[in-house]
């Protein structure tokens, strides 16, 4: 291979740090700058110097400690603070002196408490934001909405209340964000109309009520994932929330949704499908029939759907389904005998006859199977 003398002049760059190393010492120079390791050392001791940082050692390169990465300037940019309940107490100080932070968690620190302090508002370089696992709780401070450049914001699993303040409008890049395990209420909340490049939103086991407003189809067009199941959301379920373009996985289990599960969410795109435990009434057996759908995990029990399973032609995606505590009657479908045992439940319902392939199912814990009507085979004596 030739090489021009420009490419010759770019190795040699390259390869100078190299020389630089060899010649110099054993070791390596620092590579983060003195006064951020002087920070995380303050942060270290505001927070008691628990054995979790205990490579946080004043006598080491601070690039080198857990969760800590710099950037080539020698600036801090990734501080993660996890899986420590050595940690109590409230959010350390002083984070707002390494403004080039990009990526800041803590997660799963169960004793970390109080709120967030408000020199959070100053890290505007952040594009990764985590308090998940945590004490922490109060409102949502407003001032969150000043990091514009965030991608993900994960708040998931500590004590916060109320709802989501208005300034979160100002989060245009957010693609990710996670509030579930708290304790938020009142009804999902319109500001997040604002956030259009949102792909996976999770809003799970909170206290928010009313119906799933139209915004979420019509704005949220980049809607990926959406999780909204154990909630106190009513009403019926929109049947565009099955028309959304990128759509794949939508989870409503746990609330009080009523009337008839849409035609539309049987599409193409939909992989993952949770319904249980709502008020859903009528014929779902569309979900479940080949040639309209793609569905690989299919949960729908504890409603009250009442069809004729027979002659349904169980669609070949479906992995899991769950459709126990329904009025589902009739007989199990031909296709159910190449289900694997583990990922299924009929229980609970009007089901009678035969058990398809029987035979694989003659070991299985009946549980999975009773209080049906008069299903045989299986676990359960033959049919006569
Ligand atoms: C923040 O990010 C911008 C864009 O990447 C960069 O130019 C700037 O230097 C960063 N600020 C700090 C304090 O590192
Ligand atoms: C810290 O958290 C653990 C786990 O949640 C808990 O059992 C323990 O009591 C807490 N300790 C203090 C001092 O709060
Ligand atoms: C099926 O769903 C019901 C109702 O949500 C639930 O109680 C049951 O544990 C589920 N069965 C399995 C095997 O997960």
């Amino acid at each position: 291979m030739k090489m021009g003398y420009n490419q010759l002049i770019v190795s040699l760059l390259l390869l100078f740090p190299l020389f630089v190393d060899l010649s110099n010492s054993q070791a390596s120079p620092d590579l983060c700058l003195p006064h951020d390791k002087n920070v995380l050392l303050g942060v270290k001791k505001a927070l008691g110097n628990p054995s979790s940082l205990s490579s946080w050692d004043p006598n080491t390169d601070c690039a080198g400690w857990n969760g800590i990465r710099c950037n080539i300037q020698g600036h801090v940019v990734t501080v993660i603070i996890e899986d420590a309940e050595d940690i109590h107490g409230p959010i350390p100080p002083s984070l707002d002196q390494l403004p080039s932070i990009t990526t800041l968690y803590f997660n799963r620190i169960p004793n970390l408490s109080g709120p967030i302090p408000s020199y959070i508002g100053k890290l505007t370089n952040l594009t990764e934001f985590s308090i998940s696992g945590t004490n922490v709780g109060g409102p949502i401070p407003e001032f969150l909405g000043q990091l514009t450049n965030l991608n993900q914001l994960d708040l998931s699993s500590n004590k916060f209340t109320g709802s989501v303040p208005n300034s979160f409008g100002q989060l245009k890049s957010l693609t990710n964000l996670d509030l579930s395990s708290n304790l938020l209420t009142g009804p999902i909340p319109d500001v997040l109309a604002q956030l259009t490049n949102i792909q996976l939103l999770t809003l799970s086991s909170n206290k928010f009520s009313g119906q799933i407003p139209d915004f979420i189809p019509k704005k949220l067009k980049n809607l990926v994932v959406i999780q909204l199941n154990f909630n106190s959301l009513s009403g019926s379920i929109p049947v565009s929330l099955g028309l959304m373009p990128k759509i794949q996985t939508i989870a409503l289990a746990g609330n009080q949704f009523k009337g008839l599960v849409p035609k539309s969410l049987a599409r193409g795109n939909l992989n993952f499908l949770y319904l249980s435990q709502n008020k859903l009434t009528g014929d779902a057996s569309f979900l479940f029939e080949k040639g309209n759908t793609n569905i690989l995990i299919l949960e729908v029990g504890d409603n009250l759907l009442k069809f004729d399973f027979t002659n349904v032609d169980l669609a070949p995606s479906l992995s899991r389904m769950n459709i126990s505590h329904n009025m589902i009657y009739g007989s199990l479908p031909k296709g159910f005998g190449r289900l694997t045992p583990d990922s299924i439940d009929v229980s609970y319902n009007q089901l009678c006859g035969p058990i398809p392939n029987g035979r694989r199912f003659k070991r299985v814990d009946p549980v999975i199977f009773a209080h049906n009507k008069c299903l045989c085979g299986g676990p359960f004596p033959g049919c006569k």
